[in-house]
């Protein structure tokens, strides 16, 4: 169905990537500019938790004036085996657009595609481009355009760092992965993109001189039962004032959240003057606001 999604950052061009970052950030000084999604709604679908992204989504609705529809997984047909495609036709005759947080990226797609409202994608196993555009929007505030900055990804190549991926080449920053061997990024999608996405050895030499240093948890949802295994095999992975030392000296620090204290940030970093954790998370509001005002209007 012809509609317009945002399953990846792929959905924008770069133009609209930065547009959606200034909007952004003009919406979070001046709320009153923004568009009214009066009598509009916006469903949530959510298969796995969520503080942040569904919080945010909550706000913005309640904020342009529209509603935003939980429906957690077990509470819909959709746990009891009603078929995605089924779902997405049905939602699309009642509500406005539609965010899915789920496991497999395909059910986004499939969705999406018997959709005619706009989908967003909430996080999947292989993305989470929300996050990026409060991830930018929270870089520029602080510190301005990040086009030629060096951006190091320190973990696990997982959702997040595929959308740093993506964003590296929408925005033309330097990202270098560090990552335990067997937890590197997607190998084609580093492909897609090697004129922007290094990998590095050590967490040391992805952050040397850059500007932004980012992390993520060792297990992400899903991944609960690898959690042993995966401490040991992250060690020496944390970010930490020590790691930061190697980085420019006014490098930020971002982790989407929640964190793990102790694992792959110290607790000393996270509340330190480099790290804008905080501002991140606000920033998911301020960006899905200017999100869900694009796509409604599109
Ligand atoms: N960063 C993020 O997406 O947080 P939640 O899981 O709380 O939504
Ligand atoms: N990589 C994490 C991000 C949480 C916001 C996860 O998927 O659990």
């Amino acid at each position: 169905m012809s509609c317009r999604h945002f399953l990846t950052l792929q959905d924008l061009t770069a133009s609209e990537f930065e547009a959606l970052i200034h909007r952004a950030i003009e919406l979070k000084r001046s709320p009153e500019l923004a568009s009214r999604a009066d009598g509009r709604t916006l469903g949530l679908i959510f298969e796995k938790s969520s503080t942040r992204t569904r919080v945010a989504f909550e706000v913005a609705m309640n904020q342009l004036g529209g509603n935003a529809l939980f429906l957690s997984s077990n509470d819909s047909q959709l746990g009891r085996g009603e078929p995605v495609e089924d779902t997405a036709r049905v939602l699309s005759r009642m509500v406005d657009c539609v965010a899915i947080r789920t496991f497999d990226h395909a059910m986004l797609v499939n969705f999406a595609a018997h959709s005619s409202v706009p989908v967003i994608n909430a996080l999947t196993d292989d993305y989470h481009p929300c996050q990026l555009l409060a991830d930018m929007q929270t870089f520029v505030e602080h510190r301005g355009s990040i086009r030629g900055k060096r951006v190091a990804w320190i973990g696990d190549g997982n959702n997040m760092c595929h959308s740093y991926i993506n964003a590296a080449a929408l925005l033309g920053f330097e990202l270098a992965v560090a990552s335990p061997a067997g937890f590197e990024p997607n190998a084609d999608l580093v492909a897609a993109h090697s004129a922007r996405v290094q990998l590095s050895a050590t967490p040391q030499e992805a952050v040397a001189g850059a500007s932004l240093v980012v992390t993520d948890v060792w297990a992400s949802m899903g991944q609960e039962e690898e959690q042993t295994e995966r401490l040991k095999r992250f060690e020496g992975f944390q970010v930490n004032a020590e790691l930061m030392a190697h980085a420019a000296a006014d490098a930020l620090f971002m982790h989407c959240l929640p964190a793990h204290r102790g694992e792959e940030v110290s607790a000393e970093l996270l509340d330190d003057t480099a790290s804008v954790v905080w501002d991140e998370a606000e920033n998911r509001m301020h960006s899905q606001k200017a999100l869900i005002e694009l796509l409604l209007n599109s």
